[in-house]
């Protein structure tokens, strides 16, 4: 099994590559392959002659997607164009990874299902979404997984920011009015390689179980951090409204995303998001 990855040196990436440590493995960052062009990408992805293309890459600052909307869709519209065609003429199966940006957020209280509509409201959302439609379009075998609130022990995110602020004595103050369903890349890399085994292609949910607001993942997250540096346990987080944070791009209120296909494939689900929370604050370095 010849498998190539890319985004390879992001936060998933880095876990994907840990997942696929005992496999033929290529990783390429966007300075070996840049999904932009597309003659370059056809013909790195046909070097490797990869079995299984993961297409982990993408323009992910939802704020710069939303000032900069055409390298957001050059990026994550016509590069999962591009890593498509070079799976195309490779006879690979693709994976790609999409996001709970998807939707608009207004089933609140239900959490969306693979075959609810989506109804991106911010650039990041659109482009994603144009990338899934692309892969539809150009490939027979793909798995699209959309994932949601990523946190890795291997990469910039809200909770390593959150995290290191505190220590650093700073003031804490977190949107409490946006709900989703935090996923650990420890957790979320082994599963894809899971499912990328079975065969059963398609359109997949995949997130930790449970969801909260950002404000009281922080606030979790902090009292677990707490259990090692007990000074953290006095911090205080002040909760905010996705208005008075007024960020340039909309965010979906609600976007839980249940994991509806893996639990109708009887494929096994990821583990709480709690529990993965306490696993990834207990060994993050946070000084
Ligand atoms: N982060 C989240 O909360 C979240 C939520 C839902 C879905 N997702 C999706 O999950 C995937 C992984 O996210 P992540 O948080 O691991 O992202 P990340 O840490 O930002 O990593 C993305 C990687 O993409 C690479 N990249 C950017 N532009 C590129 C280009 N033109 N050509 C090739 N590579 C390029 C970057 O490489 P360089 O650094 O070398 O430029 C970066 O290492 C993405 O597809 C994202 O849309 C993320």
């Amino acid at each position: 099994m010849r498998v190539l990855i890319t985004g390879a040196w992001g936060q998933l990436g880095q876990d994907l590559m840990r997942a696929y440590a005992d496999a033929q493995v290529l990783g390429l960052g966007s300075v070996e392959m840049d999904v932009t062009r597309a003659e370059h990408t056809r013909r790195a992805i046909a070097d490797w002659r990869p079995d299984l293309v993961i297409h982990s890459a993408a323009y992910t600052n939802v704020d710069g997607c939303e000032a900069d909307p055409d390298r957001a869709f050059r990026v994550n519209a016509l590069g999962t164009r591009n890593v498509a065609l070079g799976c195309q003429a490779a006879g690979a199966v693709m994976v790609y990874l999409s996001t709970d940006y998807v939707f608009d957020g207004r089933k609140v209280g239900t959490p969306y299902t693979e075959y609810d509509r989506p109804n991106p409201l911010s650039a990041y959302g659109q482009s994603k979404l144009a990338g899934e439609e692309y892969v539809r379009d150009l490939l027979d075998r793909f798995y699209i997984v959309r994932t949601s609130w990523l946190h890795g022990l291997h990469g910039k995110n809200f909770l390593r920011t959150i995290l290191t602020n505190a220590c650093q004595g700073k003031e804490l103050a977190i949107v409490d009015d946006q709900v989703g369903s935090p996923t650990f890349t420890a957790d979320l890399a082994p599963a894809i390689r899971k499912l990328a085994e079975t065969g059963q292609y398609g359109l997949y949910h995949m997130t930790n179980a449970g969801a909260c607001s950002w404000y009281t993942l922080a606030k979790q997250a902090l009292a677990i951090a707490a259990e090692r540096l007990p000074e953290l346990a006095k911090k205080t987080i002040r909760p905010l409204t996705t208005e008075q944070l007024s960020r340039p791009a909309p965010r979906p209120a609600y976007s839980v995303l249940r994991n509806y296909n893996l639990e109708l494939a009887g494929l096994p689900r990821l583990r709480s998001y709690e529990e993965a929370l306490r696993e990834f604050v207990l060994a993050l370095d946070m000084e």
